[in-house]
């Protein structure tokens, strides 16, 4: 039985306050889970709680810590960790919220990922197997962010994220091999064209360039570079963020100096798509926009993997919703937007019923928390984001996913079967 929860204030990738929740069972066994935070966060997300007083420029966490130490821990004190169900609806019936709006999501988020791995450690079981069983034997493919816009960075790009996705490779050890070596050749031809090679969040280079095409440009060049072929074996996708940009009158391209409807914008996005190896589009319209959506499906939704972030947002209430009125055909999965671990996997199940693909993810405050990466392949989502190469809190996740693939004697890896 769960013999003891508790939490502390620890620091994020980008140096803010977040939480670690840790917990003991009654044989011995300790486990912690460090919880992420977005920056482009969509509206309907699950609440963080943040403190808002004097530390740390208002973003501390001890309130969220004080809500573990003290009502999480006096109400699942005792009860099995072996039922994740029950351990998450507890918190939630706890919480009395729809959106944890009381105890804070990164509270109920932290102790829930903190008892799954206790109970797979318990077991003597990886986190991956527990969660899901015999049939977890995926690894996902990932889409590496190596160029960092909008509110990531704090450059002139306005899209948020320029990402690889080695498609043509047997592994996930190979695949992961060309990224990083792309990744390397994208650095060396941004310093050879004299621009910043700096970092943006998520360990992509957050280089000022002209327009939201110019970086595609660059990247293919990197790929070509490293000896491979794009759209062949490393394709392209985007997260647009594009939630960030409206403004009166639609979408607001900074670095372009021009505002587009939300029509022109799945034009500019269908031009795009012709001319170069683009494989998926994230929030390519805003959370709001749900006109726009539909016709961005209908536009591209054939040939594109049209992903839905801050418009989903992780709940399967509005992804039902997007089910039935034919929005995107995928969702992005990070844990803190819903807020436990359940909760996650009810809508991961959901969207794959529904034949909706799934990329697992990151946040852009991130941690050595590697918890995604066993999620991932427990869950069989096929694909996952979590940042570039570099940097450890991104690559702490793709280490675990390397150890996994060799656990499983090499795990299934889809890569161009995905698409
Ligand atoms: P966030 O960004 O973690 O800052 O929300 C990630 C994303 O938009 O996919
Ligand atoms: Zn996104």
């Amino acid at each position: 039985f769960i013999d003891e929860v508790r939490a502390d204030e620890v620091l994020d990738s980008r140096g803010n306050p977040t939480v670690r929740a840790t917990v003991v069972l009654s044989d011995g066994t300790v486990a912690n889970a460090i919880v992420p935070s977005g920056a482009s966060t969509g509206k309907r997300e699950a609440l963080e709680l943040r403190d808002q007083d004097e530390r740390y420029m208002g973003k501390g966490v001890r309130k969220a810590v004080e809500n573990v130490n003290v009502q999480i821990a006096d109400e699942i004190t005792g009860m099995s960790p072996f039922n994740q169900a029950e351990i998450d609806s507890t918190m939630k019936a706890l919480d009395g919220t729809e959106n944890y709006s009381n105890l804070g999501a990164n509270a109920v988020l932290g102790v829930s990922m903190a008892v799954a791995r206790a109970a797979a450690s318990s077991l003597g079981m990886p986190l991956y197997r527990y969660l899901g069983g015999s049939n977890a034997r995926v690894v996902p493919t990932p889409m590496f962010n190596i160029i960092n816009g909008g509110s990531h960075a704090d450059n002139s790009v306005d899209f948020q994220e320029y990402m690889i996705m080695p498609l043509g490779f047997a592994c996930f050890e190979e695949a992961l091999r060309a990224a990083a070596e792309v990744y390397q050749h994208l650095k060396k031809a941004l310093h050879g064209k004299g621009h910043s090679t700096a970092l943006g969040d998520e360990g992509g280079f957050a280089p000022n360039l002209a327009n939201n095409e110019e970086p595609i440009g660059v990247i293919l060049e990197a790929i070509k570079a490293a000896g491979y072929t794009p759209g062949v074996e490393i394709a392209i996708a985007l997260d647009v963020a594009s939630s960030e940009l409206v403004c009166e009158g639609g979408y607001r391209l900074a670095s372009e100096n021009r505002t587009l409807s939300s029509k022109e914008l799945v034009e500019y996005y269908a031009s795009m798509c012709e001319k170069y190896p683009i494989v998926s589009i994230e929030d390519g319209l805003s959370e709001d926009d749900w006109e726009g959506w539909q016709y961005l499906t209908q536009r591209l939704g054939e040939k594109v993997q049209l992903v839905g972030d801050d418009l989903f947002v992780t709940n399967a209430t509005i992804l039902r919703e997007g089910i039935e009125k034919k929005i995107a055909n995928s969702i992005l999965i990070k844990p803190n937007q819903i807020g436990s671990v359940s909760e996650t996997m009810e809508t991961v199940r959901l969207a794959q019923r529904n034949n909706y693909t799934c990329v697992m993810s990151h946040r852009s405050g991130e941690s050595e928390d590697a918890f995604i990466a066993d999620f991932a392949v427990a869950l069989n989502t096929g694909q996952i984001k979590t940042g570039a190469t570099a940097r450890g809190e991104r690559n702490a996740k793709y280490n675990r996913l390397l150890e996994i693939d060799k656990e499983l004697g090499g795990g299934e890896y889809l890569g161009g079967e995905l698409f």
